[in-house]
C-alpha cells in the first residue's frame, strides 16, 4: 500500500543511532517511513488523447501514503519538471513542523525545478483519511495522493461491530474506552479519490485566467481513483474497479481532490455508514448521498449484503452559485461483487444523485456530523473574530484589458482583503529571520463596513476589495472563535475553508446572516464535530472554534483553487509559546531559498 517506500533505518553515525534509539523510546513503536517523489512530466491517457501532465514517480493520483499514528515521514521531494512545486499535507498537524506544511510563499520558497526537499514529519495523535496535494498554482490537479494514518499498534478503530462472527479485540492505548462500546471491525480498506481532469494544461488554464482576469475554463472530466469511469468518450475499458466479496464490511475512504467543485457521491443499492471525516471520528449516521467539498474526506463503513453484482459508485458536482458554469458530467467507478460472475452481461445498477442545485441535500448531509461522544470544548474564547468570505471585482490596470464582468478582473476576499502571495520571501522565513516587508500584522478581526452580507442588492462600492498580504496574530494558547460569514457580492457560494495546521470544532452552519443573539442559541456545545475543512453555506455561515497551540504562520482559504488564486485567503501568525515544546523547531538545513 505505501507506494514505492521503505520502512528502513537509514545508514547512520553512532550519534544519528543514539538519537534514534532514543526517539523509538519515547514512541514505542513507532516508525520512521522513507519515500523518495520524483515530481515529473508524464504522459498520460485520457479522454482519447495522451496528455502530459505533472505526476509524482509517474502515476496519477499518486502514490497512496499509509502509516500509523504516531510515525514519522520523511519525504525527499525531487523536482524534476518545468514548474516550481511545494507539497502540502492537509490535514496533518505539523506540530512544531510549520516548515513542513508546503503552502508555496507562505512556509517555505518553492523547490524550483533541479531543486529537491526533504518534507520531514511526525503525526500526533491524528488517525484517519488524509491525503497531500501540491500547493504551488494549479499542480494539485495531477500530483495529489493519499495519506492513511492507521491507528497504533494494538488499538483499532471505534466503529460498530457490523456483525457477530469476528473477535472482540480490545486495544491497549487511549482509544480503550471507546473500544469498550464498540468492538473491532475485520474489513477491508478502498480509497476513493475524486479528481478533476483538464484536457489542456491546468497551470496553462489558470495562468491565462490570470492574465485576462476571466473565470478559467471548467474541467473536461472528473475522476474517480484517476479514471473518468464509464460516461466518457475512450475511458470505460479503464474504468476504476473496487473488488469486493459478498459479506464483507468494507471501509471507503472518500478524498475530493477537485480542484474547483464540491462533489455529490452515491453508490447504488448499499447504505453508507458515516464513521469519520477529515480524519476525525463522528458519530456513526447512515446515509444514501454524501457531499464533499474540495480538501474533505468522509470515511464510510459498507455491508456487501446485495445480491451479487455491479454497483455504481458516481459523484458529480454540487454547483451552489447561480448561474456560472460547471462541469456537468459525471465519473463512476464499479464496486464489483468477486462472485458476480463476471456479469458485464448487464450494466451496473445507477445511484440516485441529488440534482446539481441541491443545496438542502448538501447541508443536511454535513449537519449530520457530529463527535462520537462529548467534547472538551476549548475556552473562553480570546478572539471573537468576524470573517467575510466572498468574490469581488478589481478595476482594470490602465491600458490593459480586463475579460472579467464589465472590463474588470475576478477578485475574492476575505474581510475585503484580497490575499496576495509574497514573492521574496515565505512568510515564515520572513517571521523568522525578522526580515520587514514580507506581510503586515493587521488583518481585521472584523470587516471595515458592516452590510447585509447575504442581500441581494450589495451596493456596487462594496465589490472591490483591497490587495494585501495580512496576517492576524496570536499568542500561543490563545481560543480563537471565528463567524465566517458568505457573502452574496458577484454570486453567493458555498466555500470550503480550510485551516492548515490545525482541527477545528465546528459550533453551527446556517444560512443568511450570522445573529449573534439568535445562532449562539443553535451552537453544539455539547458533540460538535472535529474538522480540517468546513463547508460555509451558500449565503450563509459557519462559526468554528480552535486553540492556537501550534506556533507558526498559518494559512486559511477557501479549497476551491480558483478562489485562491483570486485572493480567498488569510493567515495566522501564531507566536510560540514557553520552551521547545511550545516552539517552532528550527528550520531544515534544506529549505528552499527564494
Ligand atoms: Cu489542502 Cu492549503 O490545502
Amino acid at each position: 500500500m505505501s507506494g514505492g517506500g521503505k520502512n528502513a533505518n537509514m545508514s547512520c553515525s553512532l550519534l544519528c543511532f543514539l538519537l534514534s534509539f532514543s526517539a523509538m523510546l519515547a514512541h514505542a513503536g513507532a516508525e520512521v517511513h522513507f519515500h523518495e517523489f520524483i515530481v515529473q512530466a508524464t504522459p498520460m491517457k485520457r479522454l482519447c488523447r495522451t496528455h502530459n501532465i505533472i505526476t509524482v514517480n509517474g502515476r496519477y493520483p499518486g502514490p497512496t501514503l499509509a502509516v500509523r499514528n504516531g510515525d514519522t515521514l520523511v519525504v525527499n521531494v525531487v523536482n524534476r519538471a518545468k514548474y516550481n512545486v511545494t507539497l502540502h499535507w492537509h490535514g496533518v498537524r505539523q506540530m512544531r513542523t510549520a516548515w513542513a506544511d508546503g503552502p508555496e510563499f507562505v512556509t517555505q520558497c518553492p523547490i524550483r525545478p533541479g531543486g529537491s526537499y526533504r518534507y520531514r514529519f511526525r503525526i500526533e495523535e491524528q488517525e484517519g483519511t488524509m491525503w497531500w496535494h501540491a500547493h504551488s498554482s494549479w499542480l494539485r490537479a495531477t500530483v495529489h495522493g493519499a495519506l492513511i494514518v492507521y491507528p497504533k499498534r494494538g488499538s483499532s478503530y471505534p466503529f460498530p461491530h457490523p456483525n457477530t462472527e469476528f473477535p472482540v479485540i480490545l486495544g491497549t492505548n487511549s482509544l480503550l474506552s471507546l473500544l469498550d462500546i464498540y468492538a473491532y471491525a475485520w474489513m477491508q480498506m478502498i480509497s476513493c479519490l475524486t479528481g478533476e481532469w483538464w484536457n489542456e494544461d491546468p497551470v496553462q488554464v489558470i495562468r491565462r485566467a490570470t492574465r485576462s482576469g476571466a473565470a478559467p475554463n471548467i474541467s473536461d472530466a472528473f475522476t474517480i481513483n484517476g479514471q473518468p469511469g464509464d460516461f466518457y468518450k475512450c475511458s470505460s475499458k479503464d474504468t476504476t474497479i473496487l473488488p469486493v466479496a459478498v459479506g464483507e464490511t468494507n471501509l471507503l475512504r472518500f478524498i475530493n481532490a477537485a480542484l474547483n467543485q464540491e462533489l455529490f457521491i452515491s453508490l447504488a443499492g448499499h447504505t453508507m455508514t458515516v464513521v469519520a471525516a477529515d480524519a476525525a471520528y463522528t458519530k456513526p449516521f447512515a446515509t444514501s448521498v454524501l457531499m464533499l467539498g474540495p480538501g474533505q474526506t468522509t470515511d464510510v463503513l459498507i455491508t456487501t449484503n446485495q445480491p451479487a453484482g455491479r454497483y455504481y459508485v458516481a459523484a458529480r458536482a454540487y454547483a451552489s452559485a447561480q448561474g456560472g458554469p460547471f462541469d456537468t458530467t459525471t465519473t463512476t467507478a464499479i464496486l464489483e461483487y468477486s462472485n458476480s460472475g463476471g456479469g458485464q452481461a448487464f450494466p451496473p445498477a445507477f445511484p440516485v444523485l441529488p440534482a446539481f442545485n441541491d443545496t438542502l441535500a448538501a447541508t443536511t448531509f454535513a449537519a449530520g456530523m457530529r463527535s462520537p461522544r462529548p467534547v472538551k470544548l476549548p475556552g473562553p474564547v480570546d478572539h471573537h473574530l468576524f470573517f467575510t468570505v466572498g468574490l469581488g471585482l478589481l478595476s482594470c490596470p490602465p491600458n490593459r484589458f480586463c475579460a472579467g464582468p464589465n472590463g474588470t478582473r475576478l477578485a475574492a476576499s476575505m474581510n475585503n482583503v484580497s490575499f496576495q502571495l509574497p514573492t521574496r520571501l515565505s512568510m515564515l522565513q520572513g517571521y523568522h529571520l525578522g526580515v520587514p516587508g514580507v506581510f503586515t500584522t493587521d488583518f481585521p478581526a472584523v470587516p471595515p463596513v458592516r452590510f447585509d452580507y447575504t442581500g441581494s442588492n450589495i451596493s456596487q462600492a462594496l465589490w472591490q476589495p483591497e490587495r494585501g498580504t495580512k496576517v492576524y496574530p496570536l499568542k500561543y494558547g490563545s481560543v480563537v472563535q471565528i463567524v465566517l460569514q458568505g457573502t452574496g457580492i458577484l454570486a453567493g457560494e458555498e466555500h470550503p475553508m480550510h485551516l492548515h495546521g490545525y482541527h477545528f470544532y465546528v459550533l453551527a452552519t446556517g444560512f443568511g446572516n450570522f445573529d449573534p443573539r439568535r445562532d449562539a442559541a443553535r451552537f453544539n456545545l455539547v458533540d460538535p464535530p472535529f474538522r480540517n475543512t468546513v463547508g460555509v453555506p451558500v449565503n450563509g455561515w459557519a462559526v468554528i472554534r480552535f486553540v492556537a497551540d501550534n506556533p507558526g504562520v498559518w494559512l486559511v482559504h477557501c479549497h476551491l483553487d480558483v478562489h485562491i488564486t483570486w485572493g480567498l485567503a488569510m493567515a495566522f501568525l501564531v507566536e510560540n509559546g514557553v520552551g521547545a515544546l511550545q516552539s517552532l523547531e528550527p528550520p531544515p538545513p534544506d529549505l528552499p531559498l527564494c
